[in-house]
């Protein structure tokens, strides 16, 4: 279970306000009774039990035709439509995926920006190999996915023929009211659907995140018992609910000038389960020129660069620290007879045991330098572990947005840019 250690904000706020978590339940109660604004788009709440068996099984026999046929898989999808997947591979697989030894696909992300230089790689990096493509895209309108597709599909067309094209061309979207649905039928490819009210960042317990992690070798059973054993602990409204305790804290804290919330971890492969939690905070609270600011930061090497700014620089800050629990590395540290370091006082060790050591270290120093650290346990890191994870946040993000009183589930703000990009292109109007 996930758990929300509120230890390191206790110099900062009142016991009383800390554990008076009415807001919270009132929150949480909403949008369980479908009460809240925004209503509609809640499906994602109890995804991990109604999700749809018979496409579930069908991802897994995609998954599996994907590994026998192909070296890589070009996951096409921007913002919700790949970072819930990329987050997931990464935890469990590490940042490296690609470059260890495996009997899976390497997997590359195309259509998450507009480089021209990041997408030549790409189409460099599989032109020679045998590949296959999943389109991710709820609206099948986003220019960033829509541009890497063209270019990918050609590649696959030119490479294999329009038949066998079609074979490995895997799209995710709406199941209505998308041309995108209409296209995929119509050139024969295998379609996967995103619920109508579940929005993109909160999808990644759909065919959305669940087929580039099945291709990634990772156990879905897993992934998804861990989110529903989540969802039935944090269904309970008493007051150590650990969404509840963290939704409140963050909130307290922002109220107080703490503007800027830093999620922080101290494994590189949390990066993009970082890059995950932003965008749902993000999108999801920064309305009417108001929200906390997610931002995030990679321990220790961070505490290198951005640790002089979160212990010395303005007081805006709440840091939120996530620990995984769970069994040390295989490396120790060897003995150096020079000892030219001073380090031997080290040999021996185990260095993910003087990783978990840095936690306490870092905590320790941020508070005394008047920075409120909130600390999310997980138990380890696996597949059920980090089911559990994503959930939890989903949860409290919605029950922060409703504390709020803002619309937790759109993102109006994100059409300025695609208005203007497309008017300084010549877009013609339909
Ligand atoms: O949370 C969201 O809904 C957005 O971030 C979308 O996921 C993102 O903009 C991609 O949209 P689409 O899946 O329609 O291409």
């Amino acid at each position: 279970m996930i758990k929300t250690d509120l230890s390191g904000v206790m110099p900062f706020v009142s016991k009383a306000d800390i554990e008076n978590i009415t807001e919270a339940k009132l929150a949480h109660q909403r949008l369980l009774s479908g009460e809240g604004i925004g209503a509609g788009y809640t499906g994602w709440i109890h995804l991990p039990e109604t999700y749809d068996r018979e496409e579930f099984s069908r991802i897994k026999d995609t998954a599996q035709q994907i590994i026998s046929d192909s070296d890589v898989l070009i996951v096409i999808g921007i913002g919700g439509s790949y970072l819930g997947a990329r987050a997931i591979i990464e935890l469990l697989k590490t940042a490296e995926y690609n470059n260890i030894s495996k009997d899976t696909p390497d997997i590359y992300y195309a259509g998450i920006n507009l480089s021209g230089y990041y997408l030549d790689h790409i189409v460099d990096i599989i032109k020679d190999r045998d590949f296959s493509i999943n389109y991710i895209s709820k609206s099948g309108s986003t220019m960033e996915p829509g541009i890497a597709f063209r270019v990918i599909r050609k590649l696959l067309v030119d490479k294999y023929g329009e038949e066998e094209a079609a074979r490995r061309t895997y799209v995710t979207t709406s199941p209505s009211g998308s041309s995108l649905m209409d296209y995929a039928v119509k050139k024969g490819f295998k379609t996967f659907s995103i619920p109508s009210d579940i929005g993109g960042r909160y999808s990644v317990f759909s065919a959305v995140g669940l087929l580039p992690v099945a291709v990634a070798g990772i156990d879905l059973d897993r992934l998804m018992a861990g989110a529903r054993y989540e969802m039935n602990q944090l269904r309970n409204a008493d007051d150590n609910n650990p969404a509840f305790l963290y939704a409140n804290a963050r909130r307290l804290l922002y109220k107080q000038g703490k503007k800027i919330e830093l999620l922080s971890s101290f494994d590189p492969s949390f990066r993009y389960l970082g890059e995950w939690w932003r965008q749902l905070f993000a999108e999801s609270e920064g309305k009417n020129h108001s929200g906390i600011f997610p931002s995030t930061t990679a321990f220790t090497t961070d505490l290198h660069s951005m640790g002089q700014y979160v212990q010395d620089g303005e007081r805006i800050i709440t840091e939120t620290i996530v620990s995984f629990g769970g069994a040390p590395s295989v490396l120790t540290i060897p003995k150096d007879e020079d000892n030219f370091d001073n380090l031997n006082y080290l040999s021996g060790m185990n260095i993910e045991d003087i990783n978990k050591l840095a936690i306490p270290a870092t905590k320790a120093a941020h508070i005394d330098g008047g920075v409120p650290v909130i600390e999310i346990r997980a138990d380890g890191r696996s597949e059920y572990d980090l089911g559990a994870l994503l959930y939890f946040f989903e949860l409290s993000c919605g029950i922060s947005g409703y504390m709020a009183g803002i619309m937790p589930f759109d993102q109006p703000g994100v059409e300025a840019y695609k208005r203007n990009i497309a008017a300084l292109l010549g877009k013609p109007s339909l």
